[in-house]
């Protein structure tokens, strides 16, 4: 077997058998807008001579973007030779008309934090007239004109003589494909330190993704500091440095919010809750062995009336420091084995005539959950993992059921067939690492790919790439995530059938990932590559 397939590499050249060196392209924008039309003119600017203009409305959220991004476009030093340029193309690029400003025309008033479904819609024209060059960009949503602004920066080419730029005569009309783009960090297996989320909600607005999901505790640590039951963090967390404060809770949510990103917690119930036991004895079910409690414990006790009037107070603690309506409360991999051990549960089951029956024993925990959730002062909406639905629990019309197991098509045509808004995760799961390209096999995972109706389809929300905690820390969260995460960015965001090319979205993605690194991130190789003006 082996030498067949070495000796067709010897046959085919190095394509098939080596990673060959990708090019990268200049002055692509990624994710890939929805229509774009660019034309051979082109143009100058000069970072000493540009700058934005705001022609209608303005908010903090817009001047803090423009700040930033003032920065960020001339982040590639222009001091630095550019070794890589377009100097055979553009000999002439003194005669070529200068762009002094980006005039941001912001036509509704400014909203305050982002949500599922906001409009995210913006044209950006570049053009030349009365022998000066324009930069518009316009929006009815400031989350319009954050996307537009990351896009004009994407626009500009270092040019060859420092500090100038070019940038070719463009219009662009853009907008997603779905409405919720994410991306799943899990700060139980691994404390990830304030800073680290920060720079991931960075990334995550340059590649236009829009959800932080937070999946904030989980059997191993229980970080989140309750003002309700502290114990659950002085019993549950790792150390007493390694917390999440509602001061910090707080800093995350408003730092998204500044780059349209929504910030989603994760409480996961009833499985996957072990770091909760030592701070709410009775909240954990003891399991048994040889007719007694063998001191271990198993899922979330539904039998035991007082953890609900608990989770009522803690979600409702919860739902206010993350002011999202939706609230992602887990629901995933329940072990029935702790639960058929232990005789008050299966004293509970029998009156409930439900013997046997350990679906049924969750199904009646999460309704009750539910609605503790539906009833918050909040009035929020959930996000619940696939095995609730798998295993029959009665849901909310408006729950939102997030698929990550295996046989994805058949499970979002039968989610969706419930009339169920759905999310997928299966193909992205960036914690599996392995050698090579990967970033290809979720460049091809189209998420309409199943049969269903096209009403169906509508009901699928978006998705989002995960990058579980067990092997990830501070140390590499940035380079596992990036830029792989990019490529689900792109399917997420631009329309299905530019996203259907592997091969002419490497150039591109390989474009991107050194402009990241020119801003700054320790986001890793796609392979054999070097970035232009750059010692990487
Ligand atoms: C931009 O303009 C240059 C110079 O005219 C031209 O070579 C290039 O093809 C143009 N690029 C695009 C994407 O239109
Ligand atoms: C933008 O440029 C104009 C003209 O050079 C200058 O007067 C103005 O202060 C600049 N604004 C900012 C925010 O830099
Ligand atoms: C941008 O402005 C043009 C011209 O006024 C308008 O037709 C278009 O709808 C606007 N686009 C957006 C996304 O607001
Ligand atoms: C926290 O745990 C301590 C024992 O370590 C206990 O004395 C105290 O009552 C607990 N506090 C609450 C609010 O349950
Ligand atoms: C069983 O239920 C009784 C009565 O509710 C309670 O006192 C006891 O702690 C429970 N024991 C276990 C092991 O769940
Ligand atoms: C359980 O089933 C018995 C016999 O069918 C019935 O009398 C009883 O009311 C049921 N109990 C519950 C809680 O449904
Ligand atoms: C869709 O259905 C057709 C015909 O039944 C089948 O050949 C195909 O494999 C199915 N596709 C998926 C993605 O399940």
């Amino acid at each position: 077997m082996w030498k067949e397939l070495f000796l067709l590499c010897l046959a085919s050249g190095t394509a098939l058998c080596g990673y060959p060196y990708i090019t990268p392209t200049q002055g692509q924008v990624w994710p890939r807008p929805k229509e774009v039309q660019t034309s051979q003119t082109y143009f100058k600017l000069e970072p000493e001579i540009f700058n934005f203009t705001v022609k209608a409305h303005n908010c903090d959220i817009l001047e803090l973007a423009i700040a930033r991004y003032s920065a960020i476009i001339f982040s590639n030093p222009s001091d630095r030779k550019r070794d890589v340029t377009r100097g055979d193309t553009l000999k002439d690029e003194n005669s070529a008309l200068p762009i002094t400003s980006l005039d941001i025309v912001l036509t509704k008033e400014c909203e305050k934090y982002p949500y599922l479904g906001m409009n995210e819609e913006y044209e950006i024209r570049i053009a030349g007239s009365n022998n000066v060059g324009t930069a518009t960009l316009n929006s009815t949503s400031i989350w319009g004109i954050l996307r537009g602004i990351e896009t004009f920066s994407q626009l500009l080419i270092p040019d060859p003589e420092p500090p100038t730029y070019v940038v070719n005569a463009t219009v662009i009309k853009d907008g997603p494909r779905f409405p919720h783009r994410g991306l799943l960090i899990d700060t139980s297996r691994h404390y990830l330190p304030l800073l680290h989320i920060l720079y991931t909600i960075d990334l995550l607005a340059m590649n236009k993704m829009n959800v932080l999901h937070w999946h904030i505790v989980d059997s191993q640590s229980f970080p989140y500091v309750s003002d309700a039951f502290p114990n659950l963090s002085l019993k549950g967390a790792y150390s007493q440095e390694r917390l999440y404060s509602a001061d910090e809770i707080g800093q995350v949510v408003a730092y998204g919010a500044l780059s349209g990103v929504r910030v989603v917690p994760e409480f996961d119930t009833p499985g996957h809750t072990l770091s909760w036991g030592p701070g709410q004895p009775g909240f954990l079910t003891p399991c048994y062995s040889g007719g007694k409690p063998d001191g271990t414990f198993g899922p979330v006790d539904p039998t035991n009336e007082a953890n609900y009037a608990f989770l009522k107070t803690l979600l409702t603690e919860v739902t206010q420091r993350f002011p999202d309506r939706y609230i992602h409360l887990g629901g995933d991999e329940v072990s029935f084995n702790c639960w058929e051990s232990n005789p008050n549960i299966t004293d509970y089951m029998k009156k409930a005539n439900i013997t046997g029956d350990y679906g049924k024993l969750e199904e009646v925990y999460i309704t009750k959950l539910l609605d503790i959730v539906t009833n918050l002062p909040t009035k929020n909406g959930y996000i619940i993992w696939q095995e609730v639905f798998d295993n029959g629990v009665k849901l909310a019309p408006d729950t939102v059921v997030h698929v990550w197991k295996g046989g994805w098509q058949e499970e979002l045509a039968k989610v969706t067939e419930g009339g169920f808004k759905t999310l997928l995760s299966t193909c992205w799961y960036l914690d599996y690492i392995s050698y090579g390209s990967d970033w290809r096999n979720y460049y091809d995972c189209e998420p309409f790919d199943f049969n269903a109706t096209s009403a169906q389809k509508e009901l699928i929300q978006g998705g989002e790439a995960c990058i579980w905690g067990e092997f990830v820390d501070k140390t590499n969260l940035i380079q596992r995530t990036w830029p792989r995460a990019s490529a689900v960015a792109e399917k997420l965001w631009s329309p299905e059938e530019l996203t259907k090319d592997v091969n002419s979205a490497a150039p591109r993605i390989e474009e991107f990932r050194c402009k990241l690194v020119y801003r700054g991130y320790n986001v890793e190789s796609l392979g054999p590559s070097f970035c232009p003006g750059d010692n990487f």
